[in-house]
């Protein structure tokens, strides 16, 4: 049993990172331990997560699995859980319920936890206490010992954990089972040492570790010769990507090379604007590729409660930069991310917000209730902000988001906007639907020879969060 342990967690070692390229090891037993069984992964939280499922996937289709449609019909049911705040937690509890009712009508089903709660100390001490039943723990840094951690999981009655609280290297030959056969994530760096002081990421991600250009870029360049249009390069703060690397190389660097493998479209995600050089904008701004989509978590406009959480630009910073992409980046869009009742945040600390809202009009925003993390330095601060106040605070910040998101949309309507058309509409299944260069969602008619296609859309009606639009 390997439990998490939160004070090594928040260690960072200078320790170097190495590039294993055949640590992914699954010998021929357990390639057939899933013949004839099912599985089931239920994603929460980020693309980081969404992207390790598409690694759990192919492996536990290595070990000979299948995926099954629903969850009722697994032989075993993973959930990659996110950290992230109280509400992703709850959630995932609320599936374990769940899920302990059909382990009662079909005793052999395997239940597992792994991603980001795995990672936590103080949850795994509640499933030992509450959720022994469950089978199987496994970590963020571990996946890659997904066959051995499962067989062993197999061959004995009691819950088996095992969650390495230090970040390992840098595993380049994980198995990947993509969702999509048009757009790819791309990691380009795990780990986050930004250490905002409300976010629980750098101890459930481990220190940064930036993949190799060359790894990257082999991967990128596969995808095009596979049919690939989209890749999404995937990172906590994906500007800081090559600092942890000895060499003179950075994103700015990484985006030129991306860029000229002739792949479509280049996104990428997160970017702190802590990190965010003129270079970075002037290769956005020079590739046609690289969308014209960023997204820029502001987090507040107070810069006293910016400072509080560690985030390491002022209001005017933030500003300065905003205005400085949107110059040099000709119809760029921007989304952000905000958080609210920080602790002891003033009414005149939520005004600045607002006004930094006011002053940027974003394209869209994800908002949310400060959540205390176990560990964290803002957990321990005292705040006498009632919830009361931070919900009525959400409220009047999202009416605000929501009244500058239906305007940019507006803009569009009538406009020709090229989308890569990647799905069926979840609203209608017979229309389609893909993104826009800035990212904004679509749905239109059409037939499925369109599907993995750049196609020109005129935009013939727009609402807040999407818009419909017909082939031209
Ligand atoms: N690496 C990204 C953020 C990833 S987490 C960045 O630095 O921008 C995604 C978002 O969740 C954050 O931008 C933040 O707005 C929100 N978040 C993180 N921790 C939170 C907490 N403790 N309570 C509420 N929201 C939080
Ligand atoms: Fe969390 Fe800050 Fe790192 Fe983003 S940059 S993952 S908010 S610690
Ligand atoms: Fe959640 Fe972990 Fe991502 S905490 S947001 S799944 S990195």
């Amino acid at each position: 049993m390997n439990l998490p342990n939160l004070l090594e967690a928040k260690k960072r070692s200078s320790k170097q990172v190495l590039i294993k390229t055949n640590e992914y090891i699954i010998t021929e037993n357990l390639k057939k331990i899933g013949a004839g069984k099912k599985y089931f992964v239920k994603t929460y939280g980020c693309q980081m997560n969404e992207h390790d499922t598409e690694n759990i996937k192919a492996i536990l289709e290595d070990m000979s699995f299948m995926e099954a449609d629903i969850m009722e019909d697994a032989d075993i049911i993973l959930l990659n859980t996110c950290a992230i705040r109280e509400n992703a937690h709850n959630k995932v509890f609320g599936m374990v319920g769940r899920i302990k009712h059909l382990k009662q009508t079909k005793p052999d089903l395997i239940v597992g936890i792994c991603g980001c709660m795995a990672q936590e100390e103080h949850i795994v001490e509640e499933i030992l206490q509450k959720y022994r039943w469950l089978d199987v723990v496994f970590g963020t840094h571990n996946i890659h010992e997904l066959p051995r951690i499962l067989n062993e999981s197999l061959n004995k009655q009691k819950i088996e954990i095992d969650v390495q609280s230090i970040e390992g290297d840098v595993i380049e030959n994980i198995p990947v089972k993509r969702e999509s056969k048009y757009k790819a994530w791309v990691n380009i760096m795990y780990g986050c040492d930004k250490f905002c002081t409300y976010c629980i990421v750098p101890y459930t991600r481990g220190k940064q570790r930036s993949r190799t250009p060359e790894f990257i870029l082999n991967e990128v360049n596969e995808l095009v010769s596979r049919g690939y249009k989209e890749v999404t390069l995937l990172g906590q703060n994906v500007n800081a990507y090559g600092k942890d690397l000895n060499i003179d190389y950075g994103m700015a660097d990484l985006l030129k090379d991306v860029a000229e493998t002739k792949i479509e479209r280049v996104r990428f995600v997160t970017s702190h604007p802590w990190d965010f050089t003129d270079e970075m904008i002037d290769t956005i701004a020079k590739y046609k590729n690289i969308m014209p989509y960023i997204h820029l978590p502001l987090q507040s406009g107070s810069s006293d409660i910016l400072k509080k959480m560690g985030r390491r630009y002022t209001k005017e910073k933030y500003l300065e930069l905003f205005n400085k992409i949107k110059t040099k980046i000709p119809n760029c869009a921007i989304t952000t991310d905000i958080i609210v009742g920080f602790p002891n945040e003033t009414d005149a600390d939520f005004n600045e917000t607002l006004d930094v809202v006011n002053q940027c009009k974003f394209d869209s925003a994800f908002t949310f209730i400060f959540s205390p993390r176990v560990g964290t330095p803002a957990a321990k601060m005292e705040d006498g902000i009632s919830i009361e106040t931070k919900e009525i605070r959400l409220q009047e910040l999202n009416k605000l988001i929501n009244k500058y998101s239906k305007e940019a949309n507006d803009k569009y309507l009538g406009k020709i906007v090229p989308v890569l058309i990647e799905g069926y509409s979840e609203k209608d299944k017979d229309m389609l639907m893909g993104y826009t260069d800035t990212m904004k969602l679509v749905n239109v008619s059409g037939n499925k020879t369109m599907l993995g296609q750049i196609v020109d859309i005129k935009i013939t009606d727009v609402k807040t969060w999407s818009m419909d639009g017909e082939i031209i």
